[in-house]
């Protein structure tokens, strides 16, 4: 392992080789504050999670190949994409939030929930491909309540982190998710009202606390 390029929340990314490859390294990191048994089991099932999820998505829309896969070590080594994240580029250009969409419901249409939807999970490679990344909470579901949350997040980093392309950026992303999905988009629409009404009936009742 050569250099730090990352250092996220659950996991430090370094720049290295696999052979004669540019590689990275995600590492996931010990918690601290966690109980010792459940840190040690969520990195475990995390990584192997990563690892499953990142070689079947590849099926329906580009992930960076799995090269090793260190469950003990909780260890993952990817192909390395050259490029920059999409959180880099969005301001300057919101209709890149159109392959959001695209890629959100390529997963949806199979089965799957992407859990960490955010903008520094899509890199923007220097091919002219765009790659997601980051599958360590992704999952095998049927429910369009998952599916739902994951255009939710979606719309909430948007709300917090492009907020001056916001308007602009949802409209692409809706264009992008409903030119592949496969469910009726009032459908969806309506589910996201729910989400939303949800989450902003639990905030005032914890506010009251
Ligand atoms: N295969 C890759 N090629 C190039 N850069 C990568 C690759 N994987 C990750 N990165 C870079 O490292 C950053 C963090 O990676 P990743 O999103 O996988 O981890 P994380 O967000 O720290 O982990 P998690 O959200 O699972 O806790 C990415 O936003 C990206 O900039
Ligand atoms: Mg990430």
């Amino acid at each position: 392992m050569e250099k730090l390029i990352s250092r996220g929340a659950e996991a430090d990314i370094y720049l290295g080789k696999w052979g004669p490859l540019d590689a990275v390294y995600k590492v996931r990191i010990r918690k601290p504050y966690m109980n010792e048994v459940l840190d040690s089991f969520l990195r475990r099932t995390r990584t192997l999670r990563e690892a499953k999820m990142l070689r079947t998505a590849r099926a329906y829309i580009p992930t960076p190949h799995v090269l090793y896969v260190g469950p003990k070590s909780y260890v993952l080594v990817l192909e390395y994409i050259s490029g920059r994240v999409m959180k880099d580029e969005l301001n300057s250009n919101p209709s890149l939030a159109f392959y959001m969409g695209v890629y959100l419901a390529r997963l949806h249409s199979n089965g799957i929930a992407h859990g960490d939807p955010n903008t520094s999970n899509m890199i923007l490679g220097a091919s002219g491909k765009y790659y997601m990344i980051d599958f360590g909470l992704s999952y095998f579901t049927e429910r369009i309540e998952d599916y739902a949350v994951d255009v939710h997040l979606f719309r909430e980093i948007l709300n917090v982190q492009h907020t001056e392309v916001y308007d602009e950026a949802l409209r692409s992303f809706y264009e992008g998710y409903f030119s592949e999905s496969k469910i009726e988009k009032n459908r969806m629409l309506d589910k996201l009202d729910e989400i939303e009404k949800r989450g902003r009936y639990s905030r005032r009742r914890s506010f009251q606390f």
